[in-house]
């Protein structure tokens, strides 16, 4: 893989797979919110390999800019072999329970958007009869909980939907790689108290570099999220919503 597209390039997590493509020498193209940030990065891809690093912002928000930016990016790389999309906001769920507009705005920047690029990166690669399409959801999507569901409900869409993509992609020869990391000590969660569960961004962005040369269909990462997940998923509904999660 040396020509991949990073959407949402600047989220800690994604910076640590673009490291590990930059160190590869691969040709970069990375989109993100805010150019200063994205400058950074680009100098710091470069150092340490990447054969290029172009950059471009867009708002998740600004549905009709996606095809026009994704558009640049091929026409910069010449040809794409992957693309990794990892933007994606923690809604404070209070809020979102109080105003449709702020779970609106949630379900658009972690939903609506990834589906439109997916929808065109889809495309493309489907002409191509080759590439990888990766999403970061989250283990959030498993199961729906009182303390963030409008979070979860956006990944678990999410999950759907790219398993639905998969499912279509794969005569085609396109892999499509669904992430599901667990707890990550990344700005997202700095509000949270840390525990034993977290992890470091280093570590999953290096797991979702290792899927995306692999072609992995769905990746808990750490691994042992796939564990608990599947505990979850299986405690009975009567038990479950009396519980305090
Ligand atoms: N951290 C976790 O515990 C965890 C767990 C499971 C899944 N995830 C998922 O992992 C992905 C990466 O998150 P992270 O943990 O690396 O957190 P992060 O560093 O806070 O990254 C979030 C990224 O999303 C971008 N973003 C948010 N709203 C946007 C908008 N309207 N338009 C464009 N970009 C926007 C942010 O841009 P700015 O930098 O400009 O704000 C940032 O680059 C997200 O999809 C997240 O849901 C995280």
């Amino acid at each position: 893989m040396k020509r991949i597209v990073i959407i949402g390039a600047t989220s800690a997590i994604a910076m640590e797979t673009a490291r590990e493509f930059a160190k590869a020498g691969a040709a970069l193209f990375l989109i993100a919110r805010n150019q200063r940030r994205l400058d950074e990065l680009a100098q710091d891809l470069t150092v340490r390999g990447a054969s290029a690093a172009h950059t471009a912002t867009f708002d998740a928000l600004d549905i009709g800019s996606h095809e026009r930016i994704l558009e640049e990016a091929f026409h910069k790389l010449g040809e794409i072999d992957a693309a990794l999309i990892a933007h994606g906001e923690l809604p404070d769920q209070g809020q979102c329970q109080r105003s449709v507009s702020r779970s609106q705005e949630t379900i658009t920047i972690n939903l609506v958007s990834p589906i439109a690029f997916c929808t065109w990166l889809a495309n493309y690669f489907e002409k191509r009869k080759v590439g990888n399409i990766t999403v970061i959801t989250s283990v959030a999507g498993d199961r729906g909980r009182q303390s963030n569901y409008l979070y979860g409900t956006s990944k678990g869409g999410l999950a759907i939907f790219l398993q639905g993509l998969r499912n279509r992609l794969t005569p085609a020869g396109v892999t499509v790689t669904t992430v599901k990391p667990g707890f990550v000590d990344t700005p997202m969660t700095t509000h949270l108290p840390k525990g034993p569960l977290f992890a470091s961004a280093e570590t999953v962005g290096r797991r979702i570099h290792k899927a995306m040369l692999r072609g992995e269909a769905v990746v808990y990462t750490p691994f042992f999220w796939r564990f608990i997940m599947l505990i979850i998923q299986h405690i009975p509904e009567f038990v479950f919503r009396k519980m305090k999660l």
